[in-house]
């Protein structure tokens, strides 16, 4: 009897609960969620020196943020370092960090605290790909994903989130992909890194809800392919359901997902049907759709860099 009342009232407190965020959802459909205020926090880009890396800079140097920017590649780090200046940025702190050592990421960034202080905003955007058949890619390639792609984002975590905790303040923001929400022909380990940092970055923000830290956010960022040069070559049989993007346009969601404090952003929108259809049809429907929006073919024409950083 009082285990049904316990039931029942927790029950009730949970549907109200739910109604009142389902109210405030729809509110926020209609009229637009405020934008928080970056100027003068510490905004760390792992990959700052091209590519979205260095466009996110940008952005939050004409935002009024000071930046901490990390790249395994120092000429293209010191670039968007005297890039982000001219966009107006008072604050600018290039180091060059490879960011698939552990030991190395745990050096620089006592670095960084001491000569800039307690990062409050803290981008995991630094990436490789290897591309090609698993049994192809070799060992060094697969290990050097999951060390930049993933790993990275546990070692840079377990120097940030501390302080983030201690002020009860602070935004991880993890770069994910598409290739971590859906399997991707010829991007098996690249996928397996992506997937890793999304499990990651969510089970986190698990944790900070659990432990009331309020002050403390998480964004995580799924976009399709971006025309950086990342994936060169690769090409879209559907593009207007799934286009390949222009960087600009996916660093304007990804600042925008952050000053709104979003948990979760796909780019395009098409994704969100996406990871519905592939939850509710049965396989070999799933299949024959990305057979019929090009999704297995989407690396044939995949330009490999081998990238070895
Ligand atoms: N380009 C796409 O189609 C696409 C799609 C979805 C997600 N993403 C993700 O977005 C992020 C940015 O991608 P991008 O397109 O700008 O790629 P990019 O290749 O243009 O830039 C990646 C940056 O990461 C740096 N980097 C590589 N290895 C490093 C290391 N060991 N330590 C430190 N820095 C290192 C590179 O020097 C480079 O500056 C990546 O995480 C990528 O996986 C990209």
């Amino acid at each position: 009897m009082a285990s049904n009342l316990k039931f029942t009232k927790e029950l009730i407190t949970f549907l109200g609960k739910a109604v009142i965020a389902l109210l405030e959802t729809l509110v926020f459909t209609f009229i637009p969620r405020p934008r928080k205020n970056v100027a003068g926090e510490i905004v760390l880009i792992t990959g700052a020196g091209r590519g979205l890396g260095r466009l996110l800079a940008l952005r939050f140097a004409h935002l009024g943020s000071v930046l901490v920017l990390w790249d395994v590649n120092k000429e293209g780090n010191e670039e968007t370092c005297r890039m982000a200046r001219e966009a107006g940025a008072t604050r600018v702190y290039a180091y060059t960090c490879d960011c698939s050592q552990k030991e190395e990421i745990y050096r620089v960034a006592e670095q960084v605290k001491k000569e800039v202080g307690d990062v409050s905003i803290l981008i995991n955007n630094a990436g490789v790909v290897t591309g090609g058949d698993f049994l192809n890619c070799p060992d060094d390639l697969i290990e050097k994903s999951l060390d930049v792609n993933f790993k990275a984002h546990l070692w840079t975590y377990k120097c940030f989130l501390p302080a983030m905790i201690a002020n009860d303040h602070g935004h991880l923001v993890c770069i994910s992909s598409s290739a971590g929400l859906i399997g991707v022909n010829k991007l098996a380990d690249y996928c397996a890194s992506k997937f890793a940092a999304y499990g990651f970055a969510e089970s986190v923000f698990i944790e900070t809800i659990v432990q009331k830290l309020k002050g403390v956010k998480t964004t995580i960022v799924c976009p399709f392919f971006i025309n950086t040069g990342m994936f060169e070559g690769c090409s879209t049989v559907r593009p207007f359901l799934l286009p390949i993007l222009e960087p600009e346009y996916v660093v304007e969601k990804i600042v925008d997902a952050i000053l709104k404090e979003k948990v979760y952003l796909y780019v395009p929108r098409f994704l969100y049907f996406a990871m519905v259809l592939k939850s509710v049809l049965p396989v070999k429907i799933a299949l024959l759709l990305s057979d019929f929006m090009g999704v297995f073919n989407i690396m044939d024409g995949f330009v490999c860099k081998k990238k070895k950083h």
